[in-house]
């Protein structure tokens, strides 16, 4: 029985309290599915709950019963003052069932997901919170050993590829994903879209033993996160990570296994953008120094869950990423500009790297920057294990495709078209050659 049967999404929204004066939104999807995804799965059970002070205000708003409140007050950062809310995080106990209100409140309110995390003790709790606020007081730093050279050095073998890059194959993997009813985390449909994502990328590298997809099994659900390493020749410790995420989610999803959703833009788009880097540096014969991984992280629409457990394993080994590169939405263009970086919980060394990426070889785009103002992607469970990454996105906060997590996120509503793709493919590219082609560490 999915909890959906135990708890209709109608009933939720419905005990939602109306905040008229504060913005509409259309994205109540990924709520929902957080409500009906497993948070709520049992009855009534306090847990710890950290949050920012917006997210707090909503709870707040909600009436919703919680008791031992803590606040913290976060150091000041320039990337946060556009966003009100986010001055403080505050822990506390809530009742699991209630944090579903919340989280379908929350997006009505802010346009964002709750952007709360729960917690399995006030410890835990305290820990999230000081790894926000370290991430904070150092800069947006990521605490990793070594950093790479960021200086632009490998224009001969970068210049060379990116005119291999090809929008006709983008568009043709964007449409293959769409085409499974959903890929659902919980679903068989969604386990089979991940297994049959690693056969098309294992018949990318036919006969390379330096090549090897896997895929990354996670204890709390069916699908699979997919990883295809192309072994480093002089450093192969040293891991480049370019991933996107192969979930996608609707409501309808949620309730049952045969309910639609495309995905086509969130996350098809991001996944046939890194395979098309993938296949280009596949067939052209580059043999990176350091590894490169490409990943497309399972369960990321109930809470960046594929990407938490690899981050996490990786820490725990003592793995050594020197950097993670998020494609997460690259194909509706929705502002002026074609790039937009987001700068929260990301990397700001890293950051500049990618804005200088484009700006030497892609000269004709333009970059802007801009928050999530919440752990909106995959890139945040890297940031959270102390690395460094970077999220390039396809519009300015609130500017991006207004269909994701609904029926009618397909290709059609974005013009049957892979071009604003192709550039973030163009970038990710760059972003591979230029930090897999030199494993010495910056100069000092
Ligand atoms: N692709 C979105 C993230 C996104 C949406 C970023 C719009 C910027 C603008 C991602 O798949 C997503 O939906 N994330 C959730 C949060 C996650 C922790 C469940 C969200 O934003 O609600
Ligand atoms: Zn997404």
């Amino acid at each position: 029985m999915t909890t959906a049967a135990r708890r209709p999404a109608d009933a939720a929204y419905r005990s939602i309290r109306p905040l008229h004066h504060l913005r509409p939104v259309h994205r109540l999807a990924a709520a929902a599915a957080l409500l009906l995804s497993g948070a709520a799965a049992t009855h009534a059970a306090p847990v710890w709950v950290s949050m920012d002070e917006a997210a707090f205000q909503v709870l707040q708003a909600q009436r919703i019963a919680h008791t031992e409140v803590e606040r913290h007050a976060l150091p000041a950062s320039t990337e946060r003052l556009s966003r009100p809310g986010h001055e403080a995080l505050v822990i506390l106990q809530a009742e699991e069932d209630d944090l579903a209100r919340l989280s379908l409140a929350a997006h009505q309110a802010l346009h964002r997901c709750g952007g709360f995390m729960v917690h399995e003790s006030r410890q835990e709790a305290r820990q999230a919170v000081a790894a926000a606020d370290r991430h904070l007081r150092q800069g947006r730093m990521a605490t990793q050993a070594t950093v790479p050279d960021y200086r632009l050095n490998d224009q001969s073998k970068v210049n060379p590829l990116l005119p291999q890059l090809k929008e006709s194959e983008i568009l043709a993997t964007i449409s293959k994903l769409q085409s499974y009813t959903n890929r659902y985390y919980r679903h068989n449909v969604g386990a089979r879209a991940s297994n049959e994502l690693a056969d098309s990328w294992r018949a990318l590298a036919p006969g390379r033993t330096d090549v090897t997809v896997s895929q990354f099994n996670h204890p709390n659900f069916v699908q699979k996160s997919v990883i295809l390493e192309i072994r480093g020749t002089v450093a192969p410790e040293e891991i480049i990570v370019i991933g996107g995420h192969l979930d996608s989610i609707t409501p309808q999803a949620v309730l049952r296994p045969g309910g639609r959703a495309p995905g086509a833009d969130d996350d098809a788009s991001g996944i046939a953008t890194l395979q098309e880097v993938m296949r280009v540096l596949l067939q052209s014969g580059y043999k990176p120094e350091r590894t490169i991984q490409f990943i497309g992280y399972a369960g990321e629409e109930a809470g960046l869950l594929g990407s938490k457990d690899i981050a996490k394993a990786y820490a725990a080994q003592g793995r050594n990423v020197m950097g993670a590169l998020q494609l997460d939405m690259t194909d509706y263009k929705g502002s002026s500009s074609d790039i937009t970086l987001i700068t929260d919980y990301t990397n700001a060394p890293q950051d500049d790297f990618v804005a200088a990426l484009a700006a030497g070889y892609l000269p004709e785009l333009k970059v802007v920057r801009d928050v999530c103002g919440y752990a909106c992607s995959d890139h945040a469970s890297w940031t959270a294990n102390g690395y460094a990454a970077s999220f390039p996105f396809e519009a300015a906060f609130g500017e991006d495709n207004p269909r994701i997590h609904t029926t009618k996120d397909t290709l059609s509503q974005i013009g049957n078209s892979a071009a604003h793709a192709l550039k973030f493919a163009r970038l990710a590219l760059a972003y591979a050659v230029e930090l897999g082609s030199d494993h010495g560490p910056a100069a000092p």
